[in-house]
């Protein structure tokens, strides 16, 4: 097997398995989690247990009530029935309070935890991890997922396990209530519960498919909304509103199938179960006429029969959610479990500061995974100097900015190898590889937060002064100044407030600030007008003095202040020189400076004269 096939067989989606995921197993595997608060856990148990004793033994009370004080007509011992009740009520409410409160404290506690843990995760990950898996469903991996199991712990874990007692418990009390009883009503379970099951199923089937369907209604409107300019600049709003409509109408009839057969099935359920109650009714109060059972001990058994019936009916009603989380802690553990293509090695070497090259690529093959038929980077080898400036140019695609990404080991190369100071940069320490490196990418990238955060993005402890100096150096201070709060004005979504060459010089003045020993500038001049590129092109002046600098060049004024030209196309060097040489001597070179420069045309005639 080649190399290329190899990294495209494991860059392969693991196929989704749908099996159902056991219910235990999920618990397992929340294991680490869980055990970090072992005594919450005890606690909630306890009270769990507790109250679910008290429902038992409220039981006893309803009897002793009956049979103590209301049938044997004495009203000092009703009252103090009732009391014993009363007191038994109140330990039950302070018991579930406390059930309550540490059962949802942990699943919202370990639900936090698994969502620090997954974003670190997710921080970490090698940027192609991003590629190969949509960002809508990482993102629901770190909030529906985790949402759910937050429910599930919270909540319908602790009502299943708490059904769970009180139907054992109920079983236990009806037997020892009356035997005969309870061979009737167990003769009625399984004519109740079998057709639940059965129909339980379908409608835990038709349930996730609602879930499905209404989530691509969700995702529908997010892409129409996220384009809403798009839409509207082509009038396509009418078009959009009934294929919007034609989504959600496909998510209500498969809801109404749903909740159709939801709706027979509590129907079914109830009917049965209340038949059930009935023949149970007639069979105790035939009994209770014939002396052969007391009233209060007829009460205390049908209380324990209803309990073990809604005990039931809760468990195989939160059965399916507990389904869901297991499917999802099954999905969050998966992902935790990936292990990032791109670490720093155990044992990290320093790179030289005395080395003749800088950086170095030495035969460097590469192509991305997602395409392993066609290579980025052909076989590169190219010297870089310190304190040298190299522009970089060549036709849109020809594998420039992949450079780039490679030197900051976004992606290893699948043959050669990428030096700094002499030293593979895979044996280097990750942090201390890009530390020094300061990129400008080709799209200038904000954060939703105010001009402060987003100069300072690369070294939080620079001073303000320090951070006012790297504006004034990147020619953005007087507009930052002329912004609504100056430093303090939030830039939006990306830094929708800015204008483009606004934005660029606010990223340039990041890099200034980093203060970068090798300098990566993907050079985007679209987006400018003259003067704003006149001063992007001052502030970057400014920044490539006394660095190493690789400049991915657009203008003919970048090209002449480097010390060498590097072209490129299909992935390869193809020539290297100096502006003059390569005119004379790279057809490529002289066509793309035709093309590309030709605004530029006046600045070269200026400088030539
Ligand atoms: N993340 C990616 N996954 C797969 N292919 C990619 C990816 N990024 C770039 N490519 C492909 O790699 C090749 C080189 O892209 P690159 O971005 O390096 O070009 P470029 O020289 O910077 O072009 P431009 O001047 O337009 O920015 C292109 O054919 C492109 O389609
Ligand atoms: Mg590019």
């Amino acid at each position: 097997m080649s190399e290329a096939e190899a990294v495209s067989n494991t860059a392969e989606p693991e196929p989704n398995s749908p099996k159902p995921v056991k219910p235990i197993s999920f618990l397992a595997q929340l294991w680490p989690y869980l055990s970090r608060y072992k005594k919450v856990m005890a606690g909630a148990a306890t009270a769990l247990i507790f109250t679910s004793l008290i429902t038992l033994a409220l039981g006893q009370g309803v009897r002793l009530v009956i049979d103590e004080g209301i049938l044997s007509q004495s009203l000092s011992s009703l009252n103090s029935m009732l009391a014993f009740v009363m007191v038994l009520v109140i330990a039950m409410a302070i018991g579930t309070f406390i059930r309550f409160y540490l059962v949802t404290w942990l699943g919202e506690r370990i639900s936090a935890d698994l969502r620090n843990d997954v974003f670190n995760h997710l921080v970490h990950m090698h940027p192609s991890y991003f590629e190969e898996n949509q960002s809508g469903e990482i993102m629901s991996r770190l909030t529906t997922d985790t949402t759910l199991l937050q429910s599930i712990i919270g909540s319908s874990l602790s009502f299943a396990l708490r059904n769970a007692l009180t139907v054992t418990g109920g079983l236990i009390m009806l037997f020892v209530t009356n035997l005969k009883l309870s061979a009737v009503v167990m003769l009625g379970v399984p004519a109740v519960l079998i057709p639940a099951i059965w129909m339980g199923r379908r409608v835990r089937r038709l349930s996730r498919e609602s879930q499905d369907t209404v989530a691509d209604v969700g995702s529908y409107a997010g892409e129409i909304i996220r384009q809403v300019k798009t839409v509207q600049s082509y009038a396509r709003e009418g078009f959009e509103t009934l294929a919007f409509g034609r989504e959600v109408d496909k998510a209500f009839y498969v809801a109404k199938k749903r909740i159709r057969t939801r709706s027979f099935l509590l129907g079914i359920v109830m009917m049965l179960a209340f038949s059930a109650i009935a023949a149970m009714v007639w069979v105790g109060g035939y009994d209770v006429m014939t002396g052969k059972m007391s009233g209060g001990e007829l009460a205390a058994f049908v209380f324990y029969a209803l309990m073990v019936a809604f005990g039931v009916a809760g468990v195989s009603e939160v059965y399916g959610e507990i389904q869901r989380a297991a499917g999802a802690t099954e999905r969050l553990m998966q992902l935790l479990n990936e292990t990032s293509l791109i670490q720093s090695p155990a044992v990290a070497k320093q790179p030289r500061a005395d080395s003749e090259d800088h950086v170095r690529l030495e035969g460097v093959s590469f192509f991305y995974p997602s395409r392993p038929d066609k290579p980025a980077l052909k076989d590169l080898n190219i010297h870089i100097k310190r304190g040298e400036t190299v522009a970089l140019v060549g036709p849109s695609g020809a594998g420039k900015s992949t450079l780039f990404e490679l030197m900051l080991r976004f992606y290893d190369p699948q043959q050669g190898r990428v030096k700094i100071g002499d030293v593979d940069i895979r044996e280097l320490n990750l942090d201390e590889l890009r530390k020094p490196m300061a990129l400008v990418p080709q799209q200038p990238v904000l954060f939703s937060n105010n001009v402060w955060h987003n100069i300072r993005y690369g070294r939080p402890d620079a001073s303000d002064e320090e951070v006012i100096a790297a504006a004034k150096a990147a020619h953005a201070y007087d507009f930052i100044m002329d912004l609504p709060n100056g430093f303090d004005s939030d830039l939006g979504e990306n830094g929708v407030r800015l204008s483009g060459g606004q934005k660029q010089r606010v990223v340039i003045a990041r890099a200034i600030l980093n203060d970068p020993d090798i300098l990566l500038l993907d050079e985007a001049t679209s987006a400018l007008d003259a003067e704003s590129e006149f001063q992007v092109q001052k502030a970057l002046e400014e920044l490539m003095k006394n660095r190493t600098t690789i400049i991915i060049a657009h203008r003919l004024a970048t090209v002449l202040g480097a010390d060498r030209t590097i072209v490129m196309h299909h992935g390869e060097v193809v020539a290297e020189g100096t502006h003059a040489s390569l005119v004379a001597t790279s057809p490529l070179y002289k066509r793309l400076a035709d093309l590309q420069f030709g605004s530029d045309k006046l600045a070269e005639q200026a400088l030539a004269e």
